[in-house]
């Protein structure tokens, strides 16, 4: 089909699913066990409804915001996902691009198919991104990575914290990883060893250090002055960790339900975080100095502004952007993200929001959040 068919982002997935080489679909598309989590990501959005407010001029609205201070078109960001070249032969620079023509900001994946440099050459002149850290249990090379980031400009260091072991992804863990396969080899084998028996995911997450630790976060405070997040936070006492360790804020995220199963949704984790961090450190949500983000199954503008009434500063997409770029390439990503600048104009103003402060807590009804 044509992009002009194209009329939200669900319908990327069902393109991809159909184009797609086999063994990309099944690494992007996996999620862990019975993929109950991957579900739930999305379902949960579907138990929080609007309470919009009539009357208030809406001609015009504007939905941009700024994340960790930097401003951003929208109150999303493209989210790390691995891999870019399984879908495309551009992989992440698709994004790259894209992110840099609609003012948004792309998180750098540890694993991305393309060279850190390759992305970082690619950028346009100011453009802010973050980048995603799987934490090597050699810290030198971690240290290298983090240090050259920072020398480069990436604004945050996202540090991935839900994944000491990668989750058990069984459409994946059917194919085989491919080492003839240039998107799969890439700079990842310079990460450690490689298992190719079984799957994409654990043939390049064998590196990873299952032994990181909360009193790491003062190692990697000295060797960075980017400020640190901590992606995949999923109860209130940990995002509450974060914040007396110094972080700049947390992703609440469950991985895109690849790593626990039964893991609760981002959106239903935010619920608790600003109450109790509210309650515990007098934090009102969404602040300058601690933000919270969630990712995980958003797929409309709605959802969107869902956790942006609950407190959080932006979301994650992953996903939806892969589909199109896998379909469409760079021009499918254009696609998506012009999609969700129309659903955030007009569902704006169905809301009676006319910027992103005018996203309140009570345009929400939650109450039925925690009954699954
Ligand atoms: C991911 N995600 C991820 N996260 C991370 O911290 N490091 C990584 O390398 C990856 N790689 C990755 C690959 C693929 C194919 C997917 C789908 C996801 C998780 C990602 O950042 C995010 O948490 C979820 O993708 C959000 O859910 P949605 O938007 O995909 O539903």
């Amino acid at each position: 089909p044509s992009l002009s068919e194209i009329l939200n982002l669900h319908d990327f997935e069902a393109i991809a699913r159909s184009v797609m080489q086999e063994k990309a679909w099944a690494y992007y598309s996996s999620a862990a066990d019975d993929e109950i989590t991957l579900r739930e990501n999305h379902a949960a959005y579907h138990r929080i409804w609007f309470r919009p407010r009539i009357l208030r001029d809406v001609t015009n609205v504007d939905f941009s915001t700024s994340i960790l201070g930097h401003k951003t078109s929208m109150p999303i960001y493209i989210t790390a996902t691995a891999l870019g070249k399984l879908g495309h032969p551009d992989g992440e620079l698709n994004l790259t691009r894209s992110a840099a023509k609609h003012d948004v900001i792309q998180m750098i994946p540890t694993l991305a198919s393309c060279s850190f440099d390759e992305i970082l050459d690619n950028a346009a002149p100011g453009q802010v991104q973050f980048l995603q850290l799987y934490v090597n249990k050699d810290r030198a090379i971690t240290k290298r990575l983090v240090e050259h980031a920072e020398q480069r400009g990436i604004k945050g260091l996202f540090i991935t914290v839900d994944a000491p072991q990668l989750g058990r992804r069984e459409k994946d863990m059917r194919m085989k990883f491919d080492a003839e396969d240039p998107a799969e080899v890439s700079k990842n084998d310079k990460q450690g060893e490689v298992d190719r028996s079984q799957g994409a995911a654990r043939a390049i997450s064998s590196f990873i250090d299952p032994g990181l630790q909360w009193s790491d976060l003062k190692w990697f405070k000295s060797i960075t002055k980017m400020p640190l997040i901590l992606k995949g936070v999923q109860c209130w006492e940990d995002a509450l960790e974060a914040y007396d360790h110094g972080c700049a804020g947390v992703v609440l995220s469950n991985h895109g339900g690849r790593q626990l199963e039964f893991a609760r949704s981002g959106i239903e984790v935010l619920v608790e975080v600003v109450e109790k961090l509210g309650e515990k450190r007098g934090l009102h949500f969404p602040n300058e100095k601690f933000q919270v983000f969630v990712d995980g199954g958003v797929r409309r503008a709605t959802d969107v502004l869902k956790a942006i009434a609950l407190g959080a500063t932006a979301v994650g997409i992953g996903r939806p952007f892969l589909y199109a770029f896998s379909s469409y390439g760079q021009e499918g990503v254009d696609k998506a993200l012009t999609i969700l600048r129309d659903e955030f104009e007009m569902n704006m103003r169905l809301l009676g929001a006319r910027n992103i402060k005018e996203v309140v807590r009570e345009m929400v009804d939650s109450s039925n959040i925690h009954t699954h």
